[in-house]
């Protein structure tokens, strides 16, 4: 039977997964029903403005203080969370990571590229994740960032404080900063993705403006877990993620042990493939922003610490107009990933599913040669881009790459050569 979800965004649910272990009237009863501890998970400062304030109140068999205390993990944070170091004017771009080591989830990530910190509540860092095994008796959570996972090859199941949610390529899965989590394969195999930790301010759905009440991605489409809980006891394992830092502390029970919850601070997931895309029906090519499923504002009006963007099927109708992305330079920063399929800006091959590019800030990019050949000599007729799905998270500070981002087997050293074949036209 198909898993059912809480539907909305930025929604107040409630949810228990055993009956009356909900508190009616208060939040933190002298005594909760069942035994339970009462205990309040916040997402924002205590007195963030009303329809910014994200909190949700947990029942639990055992409080989450209940851990033995946190080490440093430093080979681990060596192989997977390592610092974006290195600016880099150039455009970058890189193959689809596939190790075929037996790893689990917090194993098999390695950070491309980001901007900003926990520390300061700012930017975004890029990761990818490469794993076969599920996370057993161990559990994750990031003191930094909300984790927004993008799956690329085989489904996963995310298990959360809140509940569980199962994903597959085309979906997404938001995990708040400072829930803890588990990643585990669902499909056999290796399973690759992409991840946004983002450090600002918590993605919300994008202002509509003109377009009007209808379009983008519509609120009904996030999904929410219900409660579940497991009642484990024995030796686990929680790595938390501290300023770019991995810690291990050891617990005597599964931290995912809520019963009950109520609250708006919660994981969700959306399936990409239910965004109502908005195009132009007359000429020209659009701003990529119409295209904006989730943006993470800045304290700028207008100027996002972080955009997820993505570029899904969609019928192209532009009279008189070249079709594909337009050449240009940004003063916001660009990274790519491609889900499936193929980007319409570089069918000359590169940029394959699982890959990864990086235009920073005023890197001049475009479509490649081959496709501006194609593009400006095509007939017009209404064609429609079928079976792909790409995505950007365009931030306003510059990437940072890290040391394995520019390791030779995964850094394409050619990229510059697909721009280079341009032929004079002009006499
Ligand atoms: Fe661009």
């Amino acid at each position: 039977m198909e898993k059912q979800y809480l539907s909305g965004f930025g929604n107040h649910f409630s949810s228990e997964a055993r009956a009356g272990a909900l508190p009616a009237d208060q939040n933190s009863p002298q005594r909760v029903a069942h035994g339970l501890y009462a205990e309040q998970l916040s997402g924002s400062a205590f007195t963030a403005p009303r329809h910014h304030n994200l909190y949700t109140w947990l029942y639990r068999i055992r409080p989450s203080v209940m851990h033995k205390a946190f080490v440093p993990m430093k080979e681990l944070t060596a192989k997977t969370f390592t610092k974006p170091q290195h600016f880099n004017p150039n455009q970058m771009r890189w193959n689809p990571l596939n190790s075929a080591e037996s790893q689990d989830f917090v194993e098999g990530i390695r950070t491309v590229c980001g901007n900003g910190g926990g520390e300061e509540h700012r930017g975004i860092h890029v990761h990818l994740y490469s794993f076969n095994k599920a996370m057993g008796s161990r559990y994750f959570m990031s003191a930094d960032g909300d984790f927004l996972m993008v799956p690329q090859r085989g489904s996963i199941q995310v298990k959360t404080e809140l509940g569980i949610i199962d994903a597959e390529p085309g979906e997404i899965v938001l995990v708040p900063r400072g829930m803890r989590f588990q990643v585990n394969p669902l499909s056999s195999g290796n399973c690759t993705g992409y991840i946004g930790e983002n450090f600002g301010s918590p993605f919300q759905l994008p202002e509509l403006g003109p377009i009007g009440a209808n379009g983008l991605a519509h609120r009904r489409h996030f999904l929410a877990p219900h409660a579940a809980f497991e009642d484990l006891e024995g030796k686990f394992e929680l790595v938390g993620k501290f300023a770019d830092e991995l810690w291990s502390a050891e617990l005597n029970h599964s931290p995912l042990d809520v019963v009950a919850w109520h609250g708006n601070y919660v994981p969700y997931k959306y399936d990409l493939r239910k965004f109502n895309t908005i195009n132009t029906v007359s000429f020209d090519h659009p701003d990529p922003s119409i295209f904006t499923v989730l943006t993470s504002p800045s304290d700028t009006a207008g100027v996002a610490n972080v955009d997820f963007a993505i570029f899904p099927p969609r019928w192209m109708v532009a009279e008189h107009t070249f079709r594909p992305p337009y050449f240009h330079r940004n003063c916001m920063s660009e990274y790519m990933g491609l889900i499936y399929g193929e980007y319409d800006a570089k069918t000359s091959g590169g940029f394959v599913p699982g890959g990864g590019s990086l235009h920073n800030v005023y890197a001049a990019h475009g479509p490649d040669a081959e496709t501006f050949e194609k593009a400006s000599a095509t007939d017009l007729k209404p064609v429609r881009l079928s079976e792909t799905m790409a995505f950007m998270f365009e931030s306003r500070t510059p990437y940072r790459v890290t040391d394995y981002a520019m390791k030779k087997d995964f850094l394409q050293g050619d990229y510059q050569e697909c721009w280079q074949g341009f032929k004079k036209g002009f006499k």
